[in-house]
């Protein structure tokens, strides 16, 4: 289910294409060097997309307007950014089923993330766009 905001759509199928991808590239090699190369990919690109999300939540009074899910939202990223960096420091061996769980784990992650507070936000949006534009141009 797609939220109806392109960017954040497009956004989110990189995302998780990262993810698969990771899968691949540790099936052609187990090791921690790529796992942490992999994981520091995704936890870049996810955190230019948080910053995209947060970016139209400014823009489009979302706070202002639904200050609780809003800070729910922004929390749920936060704490993404935050486990992925605990992953990193904790895999300590080349067990891929290790590595692997974790990958798991982010990847339903996102998915649980994208059909629920992402899904708000995009109609949110998607109203304020029908009601003519960012707060700036009410
Ligand atoms: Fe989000």
């Amino acid at each position: 289910m797609a939220t109806g905001v392109d960017i954040i759509d497009s956004q989110h199928q990189s995302l998780l294409q990262m993810v698969n991808d990771a899968y691949h590239e540790l099936d052609k090699d187990v090791s921690e060097i790529v796992f942490q190369r992999v994981t520091k990919e995704l936890l870049g690109y996810a955190i230019y997309h948080f910053q995209t999300e947060e970016h139209l939540m400014k823009e489009y009074g979302y706070f202002e307007e639904c200050p609780e899910e809003a800070a729910l939202h922004v929390d749920e990223h936060r704490s993404f950014s935050a486990k992925v960096v605990s992953a990193r420091g904790s895999v300590d061996s080349e067990v891929k089923e290790e590595m692997e769980q974790i990958l798991e784990f982010l990847n339903s992650w996102i998915l649980n993330h994208t059909q629920n507070v992402d899904l708000k936000l995009g109609e949110f949006i998607r109203l304020k766009e029908r009601q003519g534009g960012t707060e700036e141009n009410v």
